[in-house]
């Protein structure tokens, strides 16, 4: 049992212990720690101005990602490195990011600009290649600025790319073995003004942890449980954290399934889900921001059955299933029979999430799903919807269309599904299917859309997926499929 959290920030081991567990990221670095390059803007995940890297070791090697220190708690730091943008000038010289934004004019204000150099150096760190004008767009997508612009910090990415690198700038031989040094065994176990914080290192311990603290909160990447925190200033009294259990970050390929662990991030759940479906993988790249993709696990956005959730019509459509865990027994369930009601699941009180299963291509699968929302990159959709069908002979065998954003729970639209079955893959079925959909569903009105733009949008979605489907001439899309 291990009482205090031990990381290393600017090459030194640190070790914080006498703090409450729930404290994030940012409140330690500017309330404890004096370190106030790291902004508070919107507390929230949505702004960027709090950027902080984390580095860990990955099959031996240290790997740089960027996150939200604002809604990330303390205790996710443990075994890790931190950088802040306190940690980047060395006497006196500037990273070759910080002079490229510099020479690029890349920052008015200043208040952005720490999150943007931050989000940029993890890039820069991790990527040799000078990247694309796309990925450069991905990098930035977690950072607002409201008086710089854009161009000049598209820009200064570039010109970091061309100023070479600085003199000793590897130093990741020492940073893994400053890694290495911290690994250990022992679990994590913090407690503090009344709060207790665990982070199990075995499955069953965590199992069984929950099986007899059906009260403690289950957290993940913290994106949302986070928020409790930081908006609802909410005291939470008892986390347990998925984080540290090697079964639960694993991703298996079996013959029949994709297994994703309840620790998986989008970041690292990316590419086996594009390989699966690559239209997946284009909704994965647009959920969120590169920070928030690098901590938020594809099992938290089911656990947490958001109305309008990305992952849920997607996995709906494709007919996962979760595998509960409850002690030492386990129970599967389609993911359809998961959503009870408004943000209500059939898991039961000590029962933890332990991995989704999705199961692969049958044949003569067609599969898309479309994320419709106000901006690309970082923003919940106004509807997101997802569309198999397996075709036989040219007529629709089988069918499942689900939607997210259209109602109190992510489901499936039975009627259109219905309207589909037994009529060719064609003009026809869509609209038979688009018209069922329009009586099935009673979509809200909210700020990001209205019920009647909502219900017209998923009609026009089953359209455009039974055009694209059917290989149907003509164009479907802005962006050619696959680039976006
Ligand atoms: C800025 C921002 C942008 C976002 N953009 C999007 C978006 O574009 N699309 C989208 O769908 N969502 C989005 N989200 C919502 C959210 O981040 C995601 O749903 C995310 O996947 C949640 O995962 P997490 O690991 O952070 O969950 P956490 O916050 O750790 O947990 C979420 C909830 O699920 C419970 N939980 C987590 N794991 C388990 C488990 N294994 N067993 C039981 N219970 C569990 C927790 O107790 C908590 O109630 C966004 C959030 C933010 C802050
Ligand atoms: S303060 Fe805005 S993302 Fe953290
Ligand atoms: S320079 Fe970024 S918000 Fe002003």
């Amino acid at each position: 049992m291990r009482r205090a959290v031990r990381f290393i920030l600017d090459g030194r081991e640190r070790s914080v212990s006498d703090l409450d567990p729930t404290t994030t990221v940012l409140q330690w670095l500017r309330g404890s720690e004096g370190r106030f390059g790291t902004k508070e803007g919107c507390a929230e995940g949505d702004c960027g101005a709090c950027t902080v890297v984390l580095g860990e070791l990955r099959s031996g090697e240290v790997r740089l990602r960027a996150v939200n220190a604002c809604l990330l708690l303390l205790p996710a730091l443990d075994g890790k490195a931190l950088f802040t943008v306190e940690s980047l000038a060395r006497k006196g010289v500037l990273h070759p990011v910080q002079r490229a934004l510099v020479e690029c004019h890349g920052s008015q204000c200043g208040f952005c600009t720490p999150g943007f150099v931050m989000s940029i150096f993890a890039f820069y760190e991790s990527e040799r290649e000078a990247p694309t004008r796309r990925r450069i767009d991905e990098v930035l997508s977690g950072n607002l600025c409201r008086c710089t612009g854009y161009r000049p910090i598209v820009e200064a990415v570039r010109a970091a790319y061309l100023l070479g690198r600085r003199e000793g700038e590897d130093a990741r031989g020492a940073l893994a073995k400053a890694l290495r040094g911290l690994s250990g065994e022992e679990e994590l176990d913090l407690s503090y003004g009344g709060k207790r914080y665990l982070a199990p290192r075995s499955l069953d311990a965590l199992a069984s942890f929950l099986e007899d603290h059906p009260g403690a909160h289950v957290v993940a990447g913290a994106t949302d449980l986070g928020l409790l925190l930081t908006k609802e200033h909410r005291d939470l009294e008892l986390v347990v954290s998925v984080g540290s259990v090697p079964e639960l970050c694993a991703i298996r390929e079996t013959e029949s399934h994709l297994e994703i662990g309840a620790a998986v991030t989008y970041t690292d759940a990316l590419e086996p889900l594009a390989a699966l479906e690559p239209t997946l993988g284009e909704l994965v790249r647009r959920i969120g921001s590169t920070q928030i993709r690098n901590v938020a696990t594809v099992c938290g956005n089911l656990a947490n059955a958001s109305p309008v959730g990305d992952m849920a019509p997607a996995l709906l459509a494709l007919e996962a299933s979760v595998v509960l865990r409850r002690g030492k027994r386990r129970r599967e369930l389609p993911l359809s029979s998961f959503f009870q009601g408004y943000r209500r699941t059939a898991r039961e009180p000590g029962e933890l999430l332990e991995q989704v299963r999705i199961p692969r291509a049958a044949a003569h699968r067609l599969f898309r799903v479309y994320k419709v929302s106000k901006r690309f990159d970082q923003d919940i959709s106004s509807v997101c919807g997802a569309f198999a069908v397996e075709v036989d002979g040219g007529r629709i065998r089988a069918a499942r269309v689900a939607f997210g954003g259209m109602a109190a729970v992510p489901l499936r639209a039975l009627s259109a599904e219905a309207a589909l079955v037994g009529r060719p893959l064609g003009e026809g079925a869509a609209l038979a299917a688009a018209a069922a959909l329009t009586a099935e569903l009673s979509p809200l009105s909210d700020m990001r859309a209205s019920a009647g733009y909502r219900r017209l949008v998923a009609g026009n979605l089953l359209r455009r997926f039974v055009h694209e489907a059917a290989g149907s001439p003509g164009q479907s899309r802005v962006l050619a499929e696959g680039s976006a």
